[in-house]
């Protein structure tokens, strides 16, 4: 179900419509399509839409950005119904580790092991995890944990930044981003900082290592917002998704920002018709069966109390 926007004007205007009718409210991942962010009720990084969904008052939440991030909202919220407007739209890295594999691993390492599973993973990986985390908070939820070895799924990457800052040991899972490994390399943030030497760089922690020790500042896609907005620097080098340049830019217009140009095909897929039409049509609920849904809500609830 592939739209494009013929008339942005008269598609907002319906899509509010449907929103009080439905009683629906909007979440937006930042990486998601400015015409998008423009009907959305929140727009935020990962972290910042789970917590979003669980204050949501409204029966229905249209989510936009992946599989991954909807499931999380509907196992927050198991009275709404929660839909995600494209359902192709799904997160490659997510697709690495499956419930199977996990459990198989868990049983190769010592007894008090901790399972973290980034929230880009499954449900019913979820299901399998100790804990959740999101880039955001990743390592203060690692460094939270009473045992020392962690199995960290699916990210190698943040696993591998997370086993930096703090002092756990970390078995990584060989899961990455595409987006972000190897589509964002050093010789490409190299080639920019030597055109913008004054600029500043932000890497997001799904980047490699050779990629993240370029960076000035490392965060989630909110927390590099944040760290823009507050930094002195006119111009800045973004390490993650390049949708990322419209919500900085935006929110910063007097500022510069670069990138390299790595796309997530899958958080371009929403459009204004597929959330129009979710909304109208009431099509693409995601849902999670109720005993994964319960496993992994222990987890995602364990990471939101930290
Ligand atoms: P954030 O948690 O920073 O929003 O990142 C989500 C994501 O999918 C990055 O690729
Ligand atoms: Fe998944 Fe990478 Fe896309 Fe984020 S950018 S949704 S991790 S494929």
């Amino acid at each position: 179900m592939l739209f494009t926007d013929p008339d942005e004007t008269v598609l907002r205007e319906e899509i509010r419509e449907l929103k009080r009718t439905r009683k629906a409210v909007i979440l937006a991942h930042l990486y998601q399509r400015p015409s998008v962010h423009y009907v959305a009720d929140f727009t935020g990084d990962s972290l910042e839409l789970s917590r979003r969904a669980v204050e949501a008052k409204a029966d229905v939440i249209v989510f936009c950005g992946v599989r991954f991030m909807a499931e999380t909202a509907s196992i927050l919220n198991s009275d709404k119904i929660v839909l995600l407007p494209e359902p192709s739209a799904g997160c490659d890295m997510a697709a690495m580790a499956t419930a199977e594999q996990v459990r198989r691993k868990r049983a190769e390492l010592p007894e008090d092991t901790a399972v973290v599973s980034y929230v880009n993973s499954t449900a019913e990986v979820k299901a399998e995890s100790d804990i959740c985390c999101t880039s955001a908070n990743a390592v203060k939820v690692v460094q939270s944990l009473s045992q020392e070895h962690v199995l960290f799924v699916p990210d190698r990457n943040l696993g591998s930044y997370v086993a930096e800052q703090t002092d756990k040991d970390v078995i990584l899972w060989d899961g990455h981003c595409y987006v972000h490994d190897p589509n964002i390399s050093a010789d490409a943030i190299r080639e920019l900082k030597r055109r913008h030497p004054n600029a500043a760089v932000m890497i997001h922690p799904e980047c490699n290592a050779a990629v993240r020790r370029l960076g000035d500042f490392i965060g989630s896609t909110s927390q590099m917002l944040d760290y823009a907005s507050r930094s002195s620097k006119r111009a800045f080098i973004v390490g993650t998704e390049e949708s990322m340049l419209h919500p900085l830019q935006e929110q910063n217009p007097h500022k510069m920002f670069l990138s390299s140009g790595s796309v997530c095909s899958s958080m371009r897929v929403t459009t204004l018709g597929s959330v129009r039409c979710a909304l109208d049509r009431m099509v693409n609920v995601v849902s999670v069966p109720a005993d994964i849904r319960e496993r992994a809500a222990g987890a995602v609830s364990a990471m939101m109390a930290v």
